[in-house]
Parts: structure tokens; sequence; C-alpha cells
């Protein structure tokens, strides 16, 4: 199981994990799109694999050639897909995600679990400030963080439809974790200087999850 890279954050993500929560599980052939999605709760991925594992799944009209390499696998597969879905209560998936093919002649498929985590969602629109605050005596934890666009109605308001246009401007960020986890409340503006310059433009907002945790003994 793949948890957070520092030992401050791997004590807390475990620790939601084990509270029996259910790993949804999709699969995804080729160039189709899937949609991860949590009714209540935001995404957490937990584990995603590119590549092929079995000669079974998505195998329908395939040659024996395009199946037959069963150890392929993308390195940093779920790290692509924590940046992108992470904190999201919807997110669209396809292979086409990855630049890197870690097997041409294979008919690829992705295959991701993730869980729906209750978490603090939060929409900051462009210049204004996004306000983390937990209760007394917990701390941040930012699950996912993407300051861009994705639809044409939120944070639409008196903004000209040339900015609105592109839906597709995606830039996860780590900014937001980098600043608030582990504090008791946290201010960030949810702007191109703070967060990095992504979709000229075009008007973005902050979409972001977190929940508040019991500080982790160090
Ligand atoms: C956005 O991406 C979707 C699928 O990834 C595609 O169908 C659509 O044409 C794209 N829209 C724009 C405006 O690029
Ligand atoms: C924000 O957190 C700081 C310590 O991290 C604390 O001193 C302060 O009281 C907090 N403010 C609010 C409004 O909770």
């Amino acid at each position: 199981m793949i948890c957070f890279s520092t030992s401050l954050l791997l004590a807390a993500t475990c620790l939601l994990l084990s509270t029996g929560v259910s790993a949804e599980k999709a699969t995804t052939c080729g160039a189709h799109v899937h949609r991860l999605s949590c009714d209540t709760g935001v995404i957490s991925v937990q584990t995603a694999m590119y590549g092929r594992a079995d000669a079974e799944t998505c195998s329908g009209g395939k040659t024996p050639e395009e199946i037959a390499n069963t150890q392929c696998s993308l390195q940093g597969a779920v790290d692509t897909l924590k940046a992108r879905c992470d904190g999201k209560k919807v997110c669209e998936v396809s292979t086409s995600i990855f630049s890197t093919d870690p097997c041409s002649d294979t008919f690829k498929y992705l295959e991701t679990t993730y869980t729906c985590v209750a978490a603090t969602h939060l929409i900051t629109c462009e210049h204004s400030m996004a306000h983390l605050q937990c209760g007394d005596g917990q701390v941040i934890f930012v699950h996912g963080a993407d300051f861009g666009r994705h639809d044409r109605t939120t944070c639409a308001y008196k903004q000209p439809s040339a900015h609105l246009e592109d839906v597709n401007c995606s830039h996860p960020t780590s900014k937001v974790a980098d600043r608030c986890n582990g504090k008791n409340n946290c201010t960030v503006r949810a702007s191109s200087s703070v967060l990095g310059n992504s979709c000229d433009g075009t008007y973005k907002y902050l979409e972001l999850a977190y929940t508040c945790q019991n500080p982790v003994a160090a």
C-alpha cells in the first residue's frame, strides 16, 4: 500500500484507511475515459496500475501478442493519479493521461482503486483567499489541490465567456499541502503568483479538500 512520503503524513493517512472505508476499483481499457466519483466525500487514490498484469483484463479482440506481456507496469502511475484526482468529487481518467509508454507492443489498461474520504471540499475563485480551519488541537491534512478550471459554471459570475472556455485547465499543486499540512489554520491566495501559472486568459479557481486530524506525535 502506498501512503504518503513523509512519516508525519504516513501515520495520518494510514489511520484514515483503517477506519473501514471500502475501496472502489475502476478499470479503463485502452483510451476509454472512466469517471471516478464520490457521492459523499472526496477521492483518495490508493493504487494505480498502468500496463498489464494478467491476460484476461481488457483482452477482448486482442491478439495473443498484445496480451502476452503480463509484467508491464508504469512506475509512478499512482503519483500521476493522485495528483490528478485526490481531493476531487469527480475525476476523469484514461490511459492518455500518461506521457510514457511502459510497453509499446502490449495492449494496456489502467486499474485504479480509490476510497471516498469525508473531507471539507473547498472552492476558491482566483484572487480570493482560501481559508482552511480545524477545531482546537486538530491539524490540517490536504488531500489534493488543483488550480484550474473544469467547467463553465464554477466561479463564473461577471466573467466574460472567453475566460470560461478552457475547461481542461488542470494544474495540480502541492503548494497548499506544503503550506498548510500540520497547521491548525491556514490561508492561501488562489493566484498564479502563489500556485503557479497555467492556462493564460482563463479565470481559474482553486479546488481543494482537507481533513482535520489529531496531530501525530513526533
Ligand atoms: C477537454 O477534454 C475532453 C476529454 O479529455 C475532450 O473531449 C474535450 O474536447 C476537451 N475540450 C477542450 C475545450 O479542449
Ligand atoms: C491559527 O493557528 C495558530 C497556530 O498554528 C493559532 O495560534 C491561532 O490561534 C489559530 N487561529 C485560529 C483562528 O484558530
